[in-house]
């Protein structure tokens, strides 16, 4: 298989790579160890900034979020029993939406299926081969267990957290930078109508709880436990519970749960995010804790500075922007680090949290909360930063 771009991954970094590289008229192969259906059911993130939207419209891949997606023109903030609003539109002139990550791969994959693009799912065995080299290669088993090899100009490595790519540079040639933290979400996802127009982020003295939503008749909740929790040894009863205590003066909506899962909290970049003639975008090369929904928006702004390099190389040769993009994409992956630990770290007790921090923590939303400038800082970030290029 010959191609200028080999791109490990299909998630939704490396579909809307393969689909903008398509727009500049170059060549790309996708392949993921998943299959479509596991690609296009997993529930993942659910809110996109503006400028997140702006680019699936603006380039093609789906007026659907439009349609089928909510605008979002704020988030609730609560503590002591108080909900406090940032209001986006009125701060910053933006809005989010909630439209979930299932839902942009089904546009994703659809949009590049229908442009005749080559995506080979359940990909097994991958391995990079040559990337400090100028004819870089992918080799994989597809699902009837043929070997094949990728020859290209280019790998791309957006094969998330897990990542294989990442893991073919050498120790010596990447740093990396990690945080764990001390509490995981529990999250749920239950058949009931929406309990609120907007997001809730509430800091309660028992822990938080984020009161999210997936469509008009599916609604996503979270709430902080222990790292070691199994979600075995939570009921429904004793989750309605937990998450109603922790909104104290909101009426939770209740319904049948069908979905529980315990999400780990860490923040970790790795530096560098090229090896030669590899470049990392997304999961790959960094996660945050999820506070805050930066994730899936920080692998889109990635995918959008890598894109525009690889067009200048095959405009007119250059390799500047090739050569910068580790440093661009991640001038804006740390701040992104910054806004979700520092959600993250207002809003949640660690386990020895003291009454002075707590109540400094108190302090912190209201000082927050209170002032148009804290708000605006708030709103700035969580809308989205604007992005570093041009589509
Ligand atoms: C969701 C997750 C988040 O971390 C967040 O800040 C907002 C929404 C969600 O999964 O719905």
């Amino acid at each position: 298989i010959r191609t200028q771009v080999g791109i490990i991954g299909a998630g939704p970094a490396g579909l809307l790579l393969s689909h903008l590289l398509d727009r500049a008229g170059i060549s790309s192969v996708v392949i993921d160890k998943r299959s479509r259906d596991d690609i296009e059911k997993t529930i993942r993130a659910g809110i996109l900034e503006q400028g997140t939207v702006d680019v699936l419209v603006g380039t093609g891949v789906s007026d659907r979020v439009l349609r089928e997606g909510h605008k979002h023109d704020g988030i609730e903030l609560r503590f002591k029993g108080e909900g406090h609003r940032i209001d986006f539109p009125a701060l910053v002139g933006r809005s989010v939406y909630l439209y979930p990550q299932h839902e942009v791969l089904k546009d994703l994959v659809a949009s590049r299926l229908a442009a005749g693009a080559d995506i080979r799912f359940e990909a097994s065995d991958a391995e990079l081969h040559g990337q400090l080299s100028d004819t870089p290669t992918i080799t994989f088993t597809d699902a009837q267990g043929t070997e094949h090899e990728i020859q290209c100009d280019f790998i791309a490595g957006t094969d998330g957290s897990q990542s294989i790519a990442r893991r073919s540079i050498p120790d010596a040639d990447r740093r990396d930078y990690f945080r764990a933290y001390p509490f995981a979400w529990f999250g749920i996802l239950c058949d009931a109508a929406p309990s609120s127009d907007e997001l809730i982020y509430s800091a309660a003295d028992r822990g938080f709880a984020l009161i999210s939503q997936r469509s008009e008749t599916v609604q996503r909740m979270y709430f902080q436990v222990p790292t070691d929790t199994k979600t075995d040894d939570w009921s429904d009863a004793r989750i309605w519970d937990e998450l109603q205590a922790r909104v104290d003066g909101v009426d939770l909506l209740e319904g049948p749960i069908f979905q529980k899962d315990v999400l780990q909290f860490r923040s970790y970049v790795c530096e560098t995010m090229r090896h030669g003639r590899l470049f990392l975008a997304g999961d790959a090369a960094h996660t945050v804790p999820p506070t805050g929904a930066k994730g899936m928006n920080l692998a889109i702004a990635d995918v959008l500075v890598l894109a525009d390099a690889m067009g200048a190389y095959y405009d007119n040769g250059s390799t500047e922007k090739l050569d910068g993009y580790a440093d661009t994409a991640l001038r804006r992956v740390w701040r992104g680090q910054q806004f979700s630990y520092w959600m993250t770290s207002m809003l949640h007790a660690t386990p020895d949290e003291q009454p002075f921090d707590r109540q400094r923590r108190y302090g912190e939303l209201e000082t927050v909360t209170s002032s148009e400038a804290g708000r605006t800082y708030l709103a700035e970030a969580y809308t989205g930063w604007p992005f570093d290029v041009g589509y």
